[in-house]
């Protein structure tokens, strides 16, 4: 018998007449795990213990997902990472078909130090519809929200780009906000900023806080730019697809061996990847709880009586957007 392959929009299909499935509500038990398990290590200076306890506790929920979920974005090759490792099938194998990015811990620098913005998130789409980020390390990136929808554009000047969305905005250029990481590679772009007349909200690490922050409706930020990690744009990608924003990237290879892997894995250096090339169609799902407080959401917290999280819980199809707050027993941890 040849065998079916369903996608997830498939198994929603076949059910039109009730309410579907919004496997995202059971996909953030594995990111609120990661978390738990992270905040251990909070401000104890060992990023890969962290990382280590948040990947454990992320696989083992994922486990129960009723998936079929292939890892594209993981924790890096098969032989260096024994979990979650690239092209590992997680779920109980049954269901939908799926591609899944994780990042158990996004900002381990951050968590080793006990500093704000530190998350667990990933990301489920349908199976084979999220670009693969492994040739190159880098992307620069532009993340905006809906009003940045036909506006900005990754090729135009910075200070252009501001203009034009504080005119969106309805809202004086002073007032506009950038996400930037802190890195010395983007000194020029931030005294643009700064030479544009609007403000820079700098990034110790987490630039996918960053792009969701930008995305945001309502938020202090207004447009998140730079270069950061190519898998993090993939991940941000469906974070921003239901959130009905704006993201653009372009591969940044870091010197020519790498622009060459990358023009071997078919890639054509300086396309701009728009939203649909990072991840195809509208069926995307992201979730991130807070190991750390920060812009998005509170961190784990600890009291006598229970072990409190936050989570961001995204679906594009329907376009919610869920803030889950979970109180777990210590006892049972
Ligand atoms: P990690 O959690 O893997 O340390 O990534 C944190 C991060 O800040 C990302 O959010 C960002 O995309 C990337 O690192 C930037 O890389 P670099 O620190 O090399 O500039």
């Amino acid at each position: 018998m040849k065998a079916v392959t369903l996608t997830v929009e498939d198994t929603n299909r076949a059910a039109p007449a009730v309410p579907d499935r919004n496997i995202a509500m059971e996909l953030v038990r594995a990111t609120e795990a990661a978390a738990i398990r992270a905040s251990s290590w909070v401000g104890k200076g060992r990023k890969n213990d962290a990382d280590g306890a948040a990947v454990d506790g992320m696989r083992a929920f994922l486990s129960t997902v009723h998936f079929d979920g292939v890892v594209v974005i993981g924790e890096g090759e098969k032989d260096n990472a024994p979990m979650l490792f690239n092209g590992e099938h997680v779920g109980d194998g049954l269901g939908p078909s799926c591609d899944i990015a994780v990042d158990p811990v996004e900002g381990t620098s951050l968590t080793a130090a006990g500093r704000p913005n530190a998350l667990s998130v990933l990301a489920v789409s349908d199976r084979g519809s999220m670009y693969d980020p492994s040739a190159v390390f880098y992307m620069d990136k532009l993340v905006a929200g809906p009003e940045g929808v036909g506006v900005v554009d990754i090729r135009n000047p910075i200070a252009e780009n501001i203009r034009a969305l504080a005119k969106a905005k309805r809202k004086s250029v002073e007032d506009i906000r950038v996400a930037v990481l802190d890195r010395p590679r983007h000194e020029k772009l931030i005294a643009e900023i700064r030479e544009a007349g609007a403000g820079v909200h700098l990034l110790l690490d987490g630039d996918v806080a960053g792009g969701i922050t930008a995305a945001s409706y309502d938020s202090p930020v207004d447009l998140c730019v730079g270069i950061g990690g190519s898998p993090e744009g993939i991940i941000t990608a469906c974070a921003v697809k239901g959130l009905g924003g704006l993201i653009q990237g372009v591969l940044a290879p870091r010197d020519d061996a790498e622009r060459q892997k990358a023009l071997d894995a078919g890639h054509v250096l300086d396309r701009v990847l728009e939203a649909d090339d990072l991840v195809r169609g509208d069926n995307t799902y992201f979730v991130a709880t807070g190991i750390t407080s920060g812009d998005l959401v509170r961190g784990v917290e600890r009291t006598s009586r229970v072990i409190r999280t936050e989570s961001l819980v995204l679906r594009s199809a329907s376009g919610t957007v869920r803030r889950v707050i979970s109180e777990h027993l210590p006892a049972k941890w």
